[in-house]
Order: C-alpha cells, then structure tokens, then sequence
C-alpha cells in the first residue's frame, strides 16, 4: 500500500448485500461484547516482560543478554513479545538477530551498476539493480545444494516513490518536474521481481551470489504470455498484440504463493494506478471504473511516454494486467505466464493447497474496500514429479466467490459461507447476461463485475491468506475498511469505520479444500485498540487483543511449516487518536490453538512489514520492510521547509526522516529483505 491508500476507496457500486443487512434485518445492537469463541480471556496472556530488544544494526551486541524465553502452554511458541516503538530500527525479541539482504538497487548481476545513493541511476541501470518495496518473497531450495544454506529468493518489488527514486536537478526542485521516457523506464524497471541465488558466507551471513546463473531481474517490461481462457480473447488484443496472448511486464506485484512444482506466484494489484490518458477526455467505461482506472492522469505518469498505458490509444493494455504470474525461479530464460483462469482483480496474494483427491485448490483476496475472496480448483490433479502435467495446472478450473453469512446467530461472529460458481454456462445470472458476459473469458477479466452480479459478499479489504499445513483450515486478513457503514455491517465484517482490521478463518465441509458446499468460519481476532477504546467497545478488539500486543491492519500472513500464524501490518503509524500507542508497522505471531498472539518484531519509521518465508530447517526466516520512510503521518515525519510539500522536502533532504537501513547522510530510505535468525542457531518462534 501506498501513501495513496486507494484501496480504501471502495469502486463496488454493486447493490449486493452487506452480510450486516442480514443483521439489520433481526435488529440487534450494534455495539456488543464479543461473545466466548472469539478468544482468550485476558489473564490467559503473558504478564509481558517487554526487556531487551534486538535491532537489525550490524551489531550483534543490539540483541542483549538473551533471557530465558518465556514458554508457550503448547510449546510452539515461545520468545519475550517485544514493546511498540516509532524509531527508526528493525526490534527482534532478545536471542534473535536481524541482517539486511538485497536491498533496493542493490546488485545481482556481474555488470550491475553499484548502488549510488543518490538516485542518479538511470533507466537501464535500474533494470540490473534489486528493485523497489520488496513485498511477497519465497524461498526455494536448489536440488542438490544444502537446502538451508542457500536457495533461490525470489521476491515481488510492488512499487516506486518518486520522492525517492528520482534525484533533483537541483536543491528544491521537485524530481518529477520535469518528466522524461528515462524517469517512465526506471520506474517501469523499479517494478517486477528479483530471482536471487542467495547462500550463507563464511561469516555465516546471507549474500546474494552475483552473477549466478539463476539471477533474473523481471520488470514491467518483461516480456510475458497470457495463458488459460482468456487468452487470445477480444478483450486482451491490443494495438501492439493481436494475437491477445503477448505482454510486457507485470507490475503492482503485491503478495505471492508458491505451487507444490516448485514454481513462484507473483500477484498484480493495483495495476489500475498505471493507467490514465493524455488525451483529456474521460472515456471509461462500467468495467474501467469498476477496476479503478484514473479518469484522465495517472499517478506514475507513463502514459506520457508509453501509449500502451494511455487508455484512450489502447482500451484493453489494462485488461492484461490484475492476473497471476507464474514464474519458473530455476530458468532465468523462461516467460513468466499470466494465468487467467484464477480471474482478474486486484490481487493481494494467493495461498495454494490441495484437495483430498489432489486437485489444486487456490484461495485469492481482492484488496479493496468492499470486495471479495475467491477460490479456484484445478481441472485435473497434480501428480508429484510429473513436470509437464503439472505445468499448466493453473490453466483450467473452476472460480468461485465467497458467501459470508451469519449463521444460525447474528452478531456472534461465527457462520456458514458458500462458494458461487463464476461461470458462463453454470451460473445462470452470467448466463443471462450476454451483453456484459459473452463468454468466459469475459467472466474472468471482469471477475469483479461478475461477482457483483452473483451477490458475493463485500469484506473490508481481503489481503493475505494461508492455509494451516496440516488442518487445512484457512485463515485471511481483512486488514480494514474506514468506508464500512453501520447499517452494512455483518458478523465477518462487524464493525462501522473498521480502523483496525480482523482475520476471519474458515474449514472446508468434509476437510476437502475442493469442497462447494457450506463451510463454517468464524473470527479468529478483531484487531483493536484497548487502551484507546476499553472493551467492551469492540474498537478494543476481540478477547485476545490486550494492551501488550494492540496492532492495526493487519495484511501479511503466513503459517510456517509447524503451524505457527506470522501477522504483518501495513497500517496507521501515527501512534496517535485511534491508533494511540500502536506504534510503527510489526509482525506479531499467533497460537491458533490458544488464541495467543505476541508482538516479535516492529519495523523502522513509516515502514510496512511483508513477505515472508523460511528455509526448509524452519531456522532463518526473511522478511520484507517495504517503504521505510514514507513519512506522511508518521509522529516523527519532519516539517517541511522553504516552501516544499512533504514529497518534495524528502526528495531533497532523503535521510531526513528515515536512515534505514544505510545509516549513510548520502544515501536514503530502501525497501530491503531482513533475514532473522535465532543466536543460538534455533527454529524461529520456538
Ligand atoms: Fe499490496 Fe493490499 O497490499
Ligand atoms: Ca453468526
Ligand atoms: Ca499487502
């Protein structure tokens, strides 16, 4: 997410029915205590000794003096939660170290330019640096190699800032002033994902290897192949591409997955952002404004030097963009491929898991205030080391939208859901409709307009989900939703203005993944504020929220390999109002047995925490801060001088509010991987 915060704006116009209508309808009070189920009491928790924290400095020294861990009631978790903090560091809990790897511009390749630190990196030099805000990350193990020591890091890079990416021409000029088809490449170059062949050096510290084979730098330019039934389709024929099936880039690159074949999902997001028109005449259309494009300038400014991203010279570059990307980590020659049959929205990430007869099973967020949670099964099952059966798994399926309700009991935060098929022929709505819906091909690149018309359930902005490794059961992040109304409320969205967030969690009927018919959720936490709004007022959170480990927005979200739940937020950090002693952006770990959940690391200033992943021994994990110094709201944003807006003021004073990770007067804020690991060699979390 952005300074922007698009995502809050809602673009579902859709007359579908908020779960909460329901509620309306039995008229309950809208302000009640959380009922039992929904946590632990509050004495359940760790008395919190909030002590020594770690730092991701260089210095070993910053983790202190390792006091005893306090252990879990299940054994499964056990470290000292640490204290909310608005600095400038990366805090770990006592007995763990934090290293930067990759960061922003750093080099992957024998002939990449040496990071500046001034941005006066070009265009071309952009596309062989690291890019920009890391986000979604996994790590893959190379046959052969010691799975633990060294891998594949492949890592999603969302998005740029301009304040930081373009240097001024001279003290007090705005970078973006003037405009040039250089500045569109490097931040078209800023985009994509980095392949890193990563390894532990003599040191015992993580390195990229510079130079390896397996390095790849993909971009918004990099040629990619639309694949499954929408390709070739009208809808996806371009000026530059008739055959429908040839793109460049991939771009808003949010949150990933990763397929049992050793491949890397890449997940488009705000795709719409890059979209606008010089032309100075508002031709959208329902399914353009539904997506979001701008109505005449973008934000990133391409369409000024790129027509392809100028809507009214190419109506349908947009409809390329808003799929998943499938990237083969171990060819660097492979073409990543666009898979249509998993729909087209905003994409946060997507977690796979398979059925009991072993189709894969695909479960997706839409981010966006008011959208939806999506499901796809693959047409035929996946086969263990049968390479060229599983290679196209993803290119047919069935979708699904989700269906929130109630239940049994309104306002109890528990019910039963349904999965509506979203398809041409079997859903008799879309069949109706052959204006908006032709074929399926339509369904899937309007999958948003389609899931209006079948009557999903709006949700507060669906960010990550994961499946728990042996339970099968799913858990997502709706991290908020401000635009909320009262009268829209339901039990998996229960609160107007939703500042704070919740993770809903549900199981499949019968265990099956694959399963349409009715499933069970309830809510596995209301994130919240209890010293700002002392429960029972729900804005203090669900039982399992105390003043020790009270967070906002919850986003990233992943379990590892023994089941524990790692929350990442990309939330408010003013520490202020609603959001009072809630600090920077963190990562919390939660016991989904007992509801438990502590506070295990907090990021630099005006940071998000993302991406996530282990090395198969469960010992290093990384992680991804994302935009450190993004300075608006922030209680320790500088004060603009001489005239200069915030952007303006950090583009020409870029260490003014954040220094990390560089701690360098000459160089500025970097998005970078953070590895962690335990001093005495230990599992994470443990
Ligand atoms: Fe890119 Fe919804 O976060
Ligand atoms: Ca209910
Ligand atoms: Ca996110």
């Amino acid at each position: 997410m952005n300074t922007q915060d698009i995502e809050n704006i809602p673009t579902n116009l859709s007359a579908n029915e908020h779960f909460q209508d329901v509620v309306n309808r039995v008229a309950m009070s809208r302000r009640k205590v959380i009922k039992s189920g929904l946590g632990l009491s509050a004495a359940m928790f760790l008395g919190g000794s909030l002590t020594a924290c770690g730092s991701d400095d260089d210095s070993p020294a910053a983790t202190g003096g390792t006091p005893a861990p306090t252990p879990d009631s299940t054994g499964t978790i056990s470290f000292s939660p640490i204290a909310v903090s608005s600095g400038d560091s990366v805090l770990v809990p006592a007995g763990y170290q934090a290293q930067i790897l990759a960061p922003w511009g750093s080099a992957l390749f024998n002939d990449s330019p040496a990071w500046k630190g001034d941005a006066s990196e070009t265009g071309d030099d952009q596309a062989r640096q690291v890019g920009d805000n890391h986000d979604g990350m996994h790590f893959f193990a190379i046959p052969g190699a010691d799975s633990s020591t060294e891998g594949l890091l492949v890592m999603n890079h969302e998005y740029c800032n301009y304040e930081y990416l373009f240097k001024p021409d001279n003290y007090g000029d705005d970078p973006t002033a003037t405009w040039t088809l250089d500045k569109v490449r490097k931040a078209q170059h800023a985009h994509g994902a980095s392949v890193l062949h990563v390894r532990t050096n003599s040191a015992g510290k993580w390195e990229v290897v510079i130079g390896s084979y397996y390095n790849r730098r993909i971009t918004g330019r990099t040629p990619m192949e639309l694949t499954g039934p929408a390709a070739g389709n009208a809808l996806v024929k371009t000026v530059a591409d008739a055959t429908g099936t040839r793109v460049f880039g991939t771009l808003n690159n949010c949150g990933n997955g990763f397929t049992p074949w050793g491949t890397y999902l890449t997940c488009e997001e705000n795709f719409n952002g890059y979209f606008g028109t010089t032309s100075g005449v508002d031709t959208r259309d329902t399914h353009m404004k539904r997506y979001g494009i701008s109505a005449l300038k973008s934000g990133y400014r391409w369409e000024e030097f790129d027509d392809r991203f100028d809507y009214v010279k190419d109506p349908n570059e947009s409809n390329r963009f808003g799929w998943i990307v499938e990237i083969d980590p171990f060819d660097p020659n492979s073409i990543p491929k666009k898979r249509t049959a998993l729909g087209r929205f905003k994409h946060e990430n997507v977690a796979l898991t398979l059925s009991k007869d072993g189709h894969v099973v695909a479960y997706m967020g839409d981010d966006q205030a008011n959208d939806y949670v999506y499901k796809f099964v693959s047409d035929n099952a996946y086969v263990e080391g049968n390479a060229s059966l599983n290679r196209d798994l993803l290119d047919s399926g069935k979708l699904y939208v989700a269906k929130f309700t109630n239940g049994a009991t309104a306002s109890d935060m528990m019910g039963v859901g349904e999965w509506i098929h979203l398809d041409k022929t079997a859903n008799a709505t879309l069949a109706a409709d052959n204006v908006n819906f032709p074929d399926q091909a339509a369904v899937l690149i309007k999958a948003r307009l389609a899931a209006d018309a079948v009557g999903a359930t709006k949700m507060d902005r669906p960010e990550w989900v994961t499946v728990h490794p042996t339970t099968q059961e799913v858990y997502l992040t709706l991290t908020n939703n401000s635009s909320r109304a009262l009268a829209a409320i339901d039990d998996a969205n229960p609160r107007e203005a939703n500042r704070f967030g919740q993770i809903i969690r549900w199981r499949e009927a019968a265990g099956d993944p694959a399963s349409v018919a009715a499933f069970e959720w309830d809510l596995f936490v209301l994130a919240g504020n209890p010293v700002k709004y002392p429960k029972p007022d729900l804005r203090g959170g669900s039982d399992n929220i105390t003043a020790d480990n009270t967070f906002n927005s919850p986003d990233g979200l992943a379990f590892d390999a023994e089941g524990r739940l790692w929350i990442q937020t990309d939330g408010n950090y003013s520490s202020t109002s609603h959001y009072q002693g809630q600090g920077n952006n963190q990562m919390l770990v939660a016991d989904v047995k007992t509801k438990k959940i502590d506070r295990f690391l907090v990021g630099p200033a005006g940071c998000e925490i993302t991406g996530i992943t282990w090395t198969p021994d469960g010992k290093t994990m990384f992680i991804n801060v994302q935009h450190p110094g993004e300075a608006s709201g922030h209680p320790n944003a500088p004060v603009p001088t001489g005239g200069m807006s915030m952007d303006v003021f950090l583009a020409n004073n870029a260490t003014s509010f954040s220094t990390w990770p560089d701690r360098n007067p000459d160089s500025r804020p970097r998005s970078s991987t953070v590895v962690i690991t335990k001093t005495d060699g230990g599992t994470i979390g443990l």
